[in-house]
């Protein structure tokens, strides 16, 4: 098509859609604006974020375009945030790793799959707000799951999901159809391309038959239905953070911080894969031993993390799952969101750090939502914490914020509704260092 607003007409009122990209990076924002153009309404969005106000497909919430979305993360968008607290949107909120396996199920033609991702949360036992009513009690609430027990473990039975309509960012196309993706804009367009019954592919360039060599080739013809060039491309960057952004030791609260950071840089032992969540956990990168090595894995699809970029090394297609501007190292790898929580899920990586809201005695994790008040989504910290043989390290700074203490860490903030994992394994350790204000 030369037209991307040919390539989406005939998508009619009330389809499913599934939208390639990870925050902005690799999302296909020609086709997202044609879509406004084209008016459809009611459709169904399967998309790991939504965008955010003005962007991406946060233009499409402001227009009321869609009906639900099915997300691991939205925090980025208050309009978002709004819509559902108010009843105007159904959100079907997916771990991110469940999310991906659901779509790369979808296009293999596996119904269904076991994964011990949510088991002990909301997820499994059902009763999670899809929609409100205007009043702020449920109108329709997500189904519990099916849960099996296999070699000891608990795991839930998690539904495939397949499209309509996939609508995907690539890098370029031979004339044949062949995609190859640029960086980490891989992620989930990767498997959106094989999980819908018409692929619609944007790209930077077309080029000619037997430009790529065959071993190279990321999606094969067989599963991309429509191409058109994109005449522009924005490719906004949500958070351009530099090299020299990193000054994070100005302010009074940063020395208590920088002490979590210090403690937390103790966990990393030499020859580690570890996922680090934004903020502490990321930060904690920075106070590696020098004699060791640790391999910094983000589960947008990088394994070989490098430091933050300079100006010049600023890359909209390179971010990590913080949505922050990042380098790699010399023999990092990219792959697709489905490949990279194989990789956690399958537990082959050794340590995961991350934030949360609250945490308890048994090591049960509260870090996605406060029903009825905020909702962020768990991303991927679900499928982080429940990979078997990962070691699960959480940073916390007892902000008042949510309305808990140190002491009350079963408090009022967070009910037992936002729980990201309830099968702790054994052995948890609380590393108290220091309780500012409220919470001495
Ligand atoms: C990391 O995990 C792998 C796979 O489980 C294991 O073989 C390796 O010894 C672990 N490495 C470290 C440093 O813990």
């Amino acid at each position: 098509h030369s037209d991307p607003l040919d390539a989406v007409k005939d998508i009619p009122n009330g389809a499913t859609i599934l939208v390639g990209g990870f925050g902005l990076c690799g999302i296909p924002e020609n086709l997202i604006n044609s879509l406004l153009k084209t008016g459809v309404k009611s459709l169904t969005a399967v998309s790991n974020n939504a965008g955010v106000d003005d962007f991406g497909l946060g233009l499409l919430l402001r227009t009321k375009q869609i009906k639900r979305m099915i997300s691991s993360y939205v925090g980025e968008n208050v309009e978002f945030e709004r819509q559902y607290l108010s009843g105007e949107l159904e959100v079907e909120l997916t771990p991110q790793g469940t999310l991906a396996e659901r779509i790369r199920a979808g296009g293999a033609g596996v119904p269904a799959f076991f994964t011990a991702t949510g088991y002990g949360t909301l997820i499994q036992e059902g009763g999670s707000p899809i929609k409100y009513k205007k009043d702020g009690t449920i109108a329709i609430a997500s189904e519990p799951r099916e849960v099996r027990e296999f070699n000891g473990r608990h795991y839930i039975m998690e539904k495939s999901i397949t499209g309509d309509f996939a609508l995907v960012k690539a890098w370029k196309a031979d004339k044949a159809g062949n995609v190859i993706f640029r960086y980490k804009s891989r992620n989930f367009n990767q498997p959106m391309c094989k999980a819908a019954k018409i692929t619609i592919v944007e790209v930077e360039e077309i080029v000619d038959v037997g430009t790529f060599a065959a071993e190279d080739i990321h999606i094969p013809s067989i599963y991309v239905h429509r191409i058109v060039k994109g005449d522009s491309f924005e490719k906004r960057i949500e958070v351009r953070w530099l090299d020299s952004s990193g000054s994070f030791l100005s302010k009074d609260s940063d020395i208590v911080r920088e002490r979590i950071i210090r403690r937390a840089a103790l966990e990393f032992e030499d020859g580690m894969y570890a996922n680090l969540g934004i903020g502490i956990p990321m930060l904690a990168s920075n106070f590696i031993k020098p004699d060791i090595t640790v391999h910094l894995q983000s589960e947008n699809g990088i394994l070989g993390l490098g430091p933050y970029p300079t100006e010049e090394e600023v890359d909209p297609d390179l971010i990590n799952a913080g949505k922050e501007t990042v380098t790699v190292l010399p023999g990092a790898a990219y792959f697709s969101s489905d490949d990279s929580f194989a990789m956690i899920r399958g537990g082959h990586i050794n340590l995961t750090m991350l934030g949360a809201m609250q945490v308890s005695k048994n090591g049960d994790l509260a870090n996605w939502m406060i029903p009825g008040k905020m909702v962020k989504g768990m991303g991927g910290a679900m499928d982080l914490v429940a990979s078997a043989g990962t070691k699960v390290v959480v940073t916390m700074e007892h902000s008042a914020k949510v309305g808990f203490c140190c002491h009350d860490i079963t408090g009022t903030g967070v009910t037992v509704a936002a729980i990201t994992h309830a099968e702790r394994i054994t052995g948890v350790e609380i590393i108290k260092l220091e309780c500012p204000g409220a919470c001495d």
